[in-house]
């Protein structure tokens, strides 16, 4: 029946039939199936228990967007966004009630401009063609955002976006100076008639809750035409402890032309457990210059000049995405990852440095857990300069690092997925003297529904505050203040929308 009503609807709304046939997936169709499992990137929400959508609506312009959100609102069904389908909880296409997926594949041009050194870049891209285009213009220019290829533009802008160049340029959403959106009325808006409050809300505080985004007007970055990289790695017995520990004492300070990640991981050699250190590195400059900051600077990194490699900023993007060196940049636009694993992310912020104790006993803690490994992400550079109420997103001044805490696995069992969610949540938990508090602080593009969710319409403001100051801190307030304006019915809602305020009588 919703797609049926939906066929209708389209029609209402002067969309032809023969469009509407190619558009709108109703289960039945044979290639619902494939539609649906094409952009899922977490097994955990393709098994057979996974609610279906009842309808999934492709897209291919503007005014299908535009009826879509009309549509859905007038038959009060739950319309899921979904670009890349990154979603590390998958809520851009999966939910407990009725719902229909908006799928924005087809929507994917890339312009780049060289005039004034911009983009316009449709939602339905991921981040690998970006890359790719704007390479293909210029090796003199990049774009500050995720390291990897196949996320989608669509979330990942609309969330803050953060990458290797984060501590050089900050955020990409730092970097985005336009938009189109289809608002809760189904209307197509840019910048200008959207007006500064919503272009605000969708630089960082999810696009979800606000509207469907078509497309972002970017500036571009310049990158040197080499960049160094590396990836060095440390056990116990080779210092891991001391160069984690230094890490933390240079990591927001150091040259803004270096980022390094640090992956802590539970490993077995010759059956002894411990953890590894691995530091993977980008310098926007070359090997000479970078030794001389990491000799001075961080010594205990142990770095050498056979560890650096040269490379343009497009094969920098390659070997971070663990492509070898014989890779052509074209495998960027591969839409498709090598392989999905059910998995699990949560995210922290560390203010202040652990002291070595407190790593070691970590170290302990993650051998005696078993799977969950860390990724440290720099900050500092540029990111303490941004205000925190400059975009929704307000991790800035103040944090050394970002952690991811990360599980995959493969199996595809019940237990599996109960035990190693408990693994994460129990690392998780062990971290809570090290880091941010009051509030506990987490990135919206890690989602992570254990922080909260709304599951009582009645309650959504109390319920959302809980996981809105986590995400945004004193931003929150101006995120509910636009929300309860530009969408007082709610139709852009899921598991962890910016509410709108309860009805005050
Ligand atoms: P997806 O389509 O699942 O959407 C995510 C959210 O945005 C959903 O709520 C969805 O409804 C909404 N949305 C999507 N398109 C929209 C649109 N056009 N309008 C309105 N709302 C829309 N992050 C990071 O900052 N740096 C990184 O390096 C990485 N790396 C990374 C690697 C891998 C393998 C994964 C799985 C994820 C990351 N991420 C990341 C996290 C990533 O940024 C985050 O999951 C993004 O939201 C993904 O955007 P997609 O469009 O792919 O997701």
């Amino acid at each position: 029946p919703v797609y049926d009503s939906l066929v209708q609807c389209f029609s209402e709304n002067k969309i032809p039939g023969d469009q509407i046939s190619k558009i709108l997936y109703s289960p039945q169709n044979p290639s619902f199936t494939n539609v649906l499992e094409s952009y899922i990137r977490n097994r955990r929400f393709n098994v057979s228990t996974t609610r279906k959508p009842n309808t999934i609506i492709t897209p291919t312009a503007e005014c299908h967007v535009s009826a879509a959100v009309t549509c859905a609102k007038k038959l009060g069904i739950q319309l899921k966004i979904r670009s890349g389908g990154h979603d590390y909880e998958g809520i851009s296409y999966v939910s407990d009630h009725d719902f229909v997926i908006l799928d924005l594949f087809n929507l994917r041009s890339i312009n780049v401009s060289l005039d004034d050194q911009t983009a316009w870049v449709q939602s339905g891209a991921l981040l690998g063609e970006l890359y790719y285009r704007i390479w293909e213009k210029s090796n003199l220019l990049g774009f500050p955002a995720g390291v990897c290829p196949t996320v989608g533009v669509g979330g990942h802008l609309s969330g803050g976006g953060y990458g290797n160049m984060i501590r050089k340029y900050g955020l990409s959403v730092d970097h985005v100076i336009d938009a189109v959106i289809v608002d809760a009325n189904g209307r197509v808006l840019d910048r200008k008639s959207m007006g500064e409050d919503l272009f605000w809300a969708i630089r960082g505080g999810g696009g979800a809750s606000f509207g469907v985004i078509l497309a972002y007007r970017i500036n571009l970055v310049p990158v040197p035409p080499n960049v160094t990289v590396f990836n060095v790695q440390k056990s116990v017995d080779q210092n891991a402890i001391d160069a984690v520990f230094k890490y933390q004492q240079i990591v927001d300070t150091i040259d803004s032309d270096l980022f390094i990640r640090v992956l802590l991981q539970p490993i077995t050699v010759n059956n002894t457990r411990s953890v590894r250190a691995t530091f993977i590195g980008l310098f926007l400059g070359d090997g000479d210059r970078l030794l001389s900051i990491t000799d001075s600077q961080f010594p205990e990194l142990g770095l050498k000049k056979p560890d650096c490699f040269e490379k343009s900023w497009i094969d920098s993007v390659l070997y971070w995405s663990n492509f070898d060196n014989t890779t052509s940049p074209s495998v960027l636009l591969n839409r498709t990852p090598d392989k999905v694993n059910f998995l699990k992310r949560k995210s922290d912020y560390v203010k202040n440095p652990i002291s070595k104790s407190g790593l070691q006993s970590l170290f302990d803690k993650m051998v005696e857990i078993g799977k969950v490994g860390l990724v440290f992400n720099s900050y500092g550079g540029i990111m303490k300069e941004i205000p925190e109420s400059a975009t929704p997103f307000p991790h800035r001044a103040g944090n050394l690092f970002k952690i991811q805490y990360s599980v995959n696995w493969d199996d595809e069992s019940e237990e599996a997925d109960k035990n190693y969610i408990n693994q994460i949540r129990e690392l998780y938990s062990f971290m809570t003297p090290f880091v941010s508090s009051n509030p506990r602080e987490s990135y919206l593009n890690y989602r992570d529904l254990d922080i909260g969710i709304v599951d009582d319409p009645k309650n959504s403001f109390n319920q959302g505050k809980v996981y809105g100051v986590k995400y945004f801190k004193g931003n929150f307030d101006k995120l509910v203040k636009i929300k309860t304006k530009v969408d007082p019915d709610n139709v852009f809602r899921n598991e962890q929308s910016i509410p709108v305020y309860p009805f005050s009588g």
